[in-house]
């Protein structure tokens, strides 16, 4: 045995993570279903490091260093179960099988609990950055004991991206903590990109900018506090041009977001929680809106407001910093409920979730790397219990900043009937939260009166129940 950690299924994020690890000196076993696989990652890329190719589970396992690391990369779901029953009863205790796919963090606590009853460490990873971050640097969240973060750790720390020397990686928590992180950090991706999406959709529909112009804001935008990855790529795929026919890439693609799931489970998880992630929900959903095709097409003849050169006329000057400032505030809600939903994850299963080095390891590597990700995790590192992203100092000051410029934009997208699910959802939960009074009152009222689900009052302690089909005079205590 020589390899200090081996890579089982070779497609192109685990060949490299592979070439990663092998790249910072370290051996690395190999191993793939088909065998044809392993070879190729061995002719192509053999010279960047030292890398042990196998062709069996037996081989595979003899080649590794005790306590044996094995990553596991293959699809979420029924194959990560099927490499686990294969490899696990030739383990021995105090082995360490990592999954690095993006598994659903409860079938991460199930397998966890099982491989432990066996002596086994499970480790469920986020890792993310994609194709190319996971060869030279992702962003990576595991879970699993504190007890194989010890060993493990280092080789991570070691691969992953660095933000000011410091690694993008750290123990997030026990068990399914890490695939729960990174599941929030795929809804704040969906939260983001639906933003950013909204603000291109907004600088064509109402000041008329070309692709290739909107573009050239978004690079404006970048070198300020919206720095950021999702940002830097947006303006490139702005500014391309289709080779085939000379028009707007963007116009040329098809008007219907897929989704492989993640952002599904993070919405679900939070009806499940009772945490308001509505950016998320509303960013999910409006995939799900675009890729009804025949709903849309059927829906298409629907009268809306004028959109020609006379409304235009009532857009501000200031439009586009507006969007700018909208965008931002948008964005840090998308944040703040997100944090949200890991603080309630947390303590749901007793995770011990530290916020700030969530934030941390954000900052560089992943999808949603950001500048941005250093004013959150200097705000929860100053307040560890921080009760929302929102009041925090330079947070609270900027969102009072923008909420004109914020609400004239949503203004402009209703009256032009440019749809801003985004946008809209976050000003209304910054309205909601900072309500003094909210008509949930009158819900309760509602709910009172038809099915006596009680409610209670604002003076005295106790539930009550309005006799409201008899008497409504007449208040019971419940
Ligand atoms: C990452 C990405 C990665 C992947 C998503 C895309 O962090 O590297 O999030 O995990 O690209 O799964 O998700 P959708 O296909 O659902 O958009």
């Amino acid at each position: 045995a020589r390899a200090s950690i081996g890579v089982t299924g070779l497609a192109v994020m685990g060949r490299n993570l592979a070439r990663n690890l092998a790249r910072h000196g370290h051996t690395v076993a190999l191993h793939n279903r088909t065998e044809q696989r392993t070879r190729d990652l061995v002719e192509q890329f053999g010279s960047e490091g030292d890398f042990v190719p196998t062709y069996s589970a037996e081989e595979f396992v003899r080649a590794l260093e005790r306590p044996r690391k094995l990553v596991i990369m293959v699809k979420a779901g029924a194959p990560t179960d099927a490499v686990i029953d294969e490899f696990a009863p030739l383990l021995e205790p105090g082995d360490i099988v990592i999954d690095a796919g993006n598994a659903h963090f409860a079938d991460t606590r199930r397998r966890e609990a099982a491989l432990r009853e066996r002596g086994l460490h499970f480790v469920g990873t986020g890792v993310s950055g994609g194709e190319e971050g996971a060869l030279h640097g992702p962003s990576i969240m595991p879970g699993g004991s504190a007890e194989s973060y010890e060993s493990l750790g280092p080789l991570l720390e070691d691969i992953s991206a660095k933000v000011d020397g410091a690694p993008c990686c750290t123990h997030v928590g026990p068990d399914g903590a890490g695939h729960f992180v990174k599941m929030v950090h795929n809804g704040i991706e969906y939260s983001d990109m639906q933003l950013i999406a909204e603000s291109f959709d907004l600088l064509r529909g109402a000041l008329g900018l070309e692709p290739a112009q909107i573009a050239e804001t978004f690079r404006t935008w970048n070198t300020g506090r919206l720095d950021s990855y999702l940002i830097e790529i947006t303006a490139e795929v702005l500014a391309h041009t289709d080779p085939h026919t000379g028009k707007p890439f963007v116009d040329i693609v098809a008007d219907e977001a897929e989704q492989k799931g993640t952002g599904r489970w993070t919405v679900q998880n939070g009806l499940e929680l009772g945490v308001p992630i509505t950016g998320i929900a509303e960013a999910t959903f409006a995939r799900s809106l675009s890729g009804h095709a025949g709903l849309r097409q059927a829906a298409r003849g629907l009268a809306g407001p004028d959109r020609g050169s006379a409304a235009r006329q009532g857009v501000p000057e200031s439009f586009a910093d507006d969007v700018e400032q909208a965008l931002y505030a948008s964005k840090v809600v998308a944040y703040a409920q997100g944090f949200h939903q890991i603080q309630a994850g947390s303590a749901e299963f007793g995770w011990n979730i530290d916020l700030a080095s969530v934030a941390a390891i954000w900052r560089g590597g992943c999808i949603i790397r950001a500048t941005f990700l250093d004013d959150i995790r200097a705000a929860y590192r100053a307040e560890p219990t921080l009760p929302t992203l929102l009041t925090s100092g330079g947070f609270r000051k900027a969102v009072e900043d923008a909420q004109d410029a914020w609400r004239s934009v949503v203004a402009t997208a209703v009256r032009l009937g440019i749809p801003t699910p985004g946008f809209s959802t976050a000003l209304a939960y910054y309205d909601g939260l900072r309500a003094d009074r909210l008509p949930a009152s009158l819900i309760q009222g509602q709910r009172d009166y038809f099915g006596a689900h009680t409610y209670r009052r604002v003076d005295r302690e106790g539930s009550f129940h309005t006799t409201w089909a008899t008497d409504p005079r007449v208040e019971h205590e419940a």
